[in-house]
């Protein structure tokens, strides 16, 4: 078995800042409601960049800060509840804009989890000799799946996109990875797609297609909070490891609340927990990396620190890496 270790990060955001002012003028909503329940002050909204091209922004920061040649990419994995096609996927498109030849590249779907999810895959890829150079892409646009008259959801969400460089090394970077799901909870956070409808089979009660999240925020928020203190604690006792031996916890960037929440319940040290969801709002599949992007520019992620990286999303999904930085 071979060692998997990130070598590069890099995120990328549309320029276009959306403030809560801003959005009074769209919802009957209040910048004081937004931040009090959730901690977001302003997002970034697309103003026509698709989510491959914010995708590819990020991975050619991540190619460089990784100081490697782009055609040392075998794998391309990109993780997506917003792609710009059923087919083909955001990750065919980004291999193709990259010049990347004859390579494996697949989306994966896993709501905000997917960023984890293609991380455990691509370090499973790269320990079993298969690739020795994965390009992890989270990336969404969220905007364009938010029913802006509801203010339950479009004040939450903003987009973005984040990417890794996972290399085969002789240093162990990931060093555990942990995901689960529950698909029988999958009414609680959905996006619907596409209804049947055929010469074989019209159904006059299915008007049109409204691909809109609907999230019930109440039961996302208890089960946040569990899973998300279920998933940090599986992983610290599988490595026989206490909250204090970890230097920080990158949580899914969904809400203050939520995390200040686990953060309490597990004991940790006030600042362990990184949030930035004060200026993106909730990215997703992207808000892992873009806040490990943001860490590492600001020099807040050192050499040997130990960091665990947590999320939960629509499915519903959950996980958890641990691992060491090495740069
Ligand atoms: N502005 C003003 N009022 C609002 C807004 C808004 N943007 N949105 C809802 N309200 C109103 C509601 O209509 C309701 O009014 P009512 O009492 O007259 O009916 C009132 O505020 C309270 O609404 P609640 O839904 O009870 O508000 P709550 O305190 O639960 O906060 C929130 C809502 C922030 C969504 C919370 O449930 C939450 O944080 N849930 C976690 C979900 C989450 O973060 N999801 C992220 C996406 S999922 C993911 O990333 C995987």
């Amino acid at each position: 078995m071979y060692c998997s270790e990130i070598v590069g990060v890099g995120g990328y955001v549309p320029e276009k800042i959306v403030s809560n002012e801003d959005l009074e003028g769209i919802v009957a909503t209040t910048d004081q409601w937004i931040t009090t329940r959730t901690g977001i002050v302003e997002r970034r909204i697309s103003t026509g960049e698709k989510t491959n091209h914010m995708a590819v922004k990020a991975a050619i920061k991540a190619i460089k800060h990784a100081e490697i040649e782009i055609k040392e990419i075998d794998l391309v994995i990109l993780a997506t509840i917003t792609p710009d096609f059923f087919t083909p996927s955001t990750a065919n498109l980004v291999q193709g804009e990259l010049g990347l030849k004859d390579i494996t590249s697949f989306d994966i779907s896993a709501g905000c989890t997917g960023f984890i999810y293609g991380i455990q895959i691509a370090d499973q890829f790269i320990k079993t000799g298969k690739s020795q150079c994965a390009l992890v892409i989270g990336a969404e646009i969220l905007s364009k799946v938010l029913d802006w008259h509801d203010r339950n959801t479009c004040v939450l969400f903003g987009d973005g996109a984040g990417a890794v460089i996972l290399k085969r090394s002789s240093r162990e970077g990931i060093i555990c990875t942990y995901t689960g799901s529950r698909g029988d909870l999958e009414g609680l956070l959905q996006v619907p797609a596409i209804s049947v409808k055929n010469p074989f089979f019209t159904n006059d009660s299915i008007s049109e297609n409204h691909s809109y999240i609907y999230m019930n925020g109440k039961e996302i928020f208890k089960f946040a909070t569990n899973i998300m203190l279920k998933s940090i604690e599986k992983i610290l006792n599988q490595n026989k490891l206490s909250i204090d031996e970890i230097d920080y916890i990158i949580p899914h960037q969904a809400n203050y609340r939520i995390i200040d929440y686990v953060a309490k319940k597990i004991k940790a040290s006030p600042g362990k927990f990184f949030k930035n969801m004060d200026r993106f709002g909730n990215t997703s599949a992207a808000s892992i990396p873009l806040a490990l992007d943001e860490m590492i520019a600001k020099g807040i992620i050192q050499d040997g620190h130990r960091i665990i990286m947590v999320g939960f999303g629509g499915g519903l999904t959950w996980g958890s890496i641990l691992l060491n930085w090495t740069r």
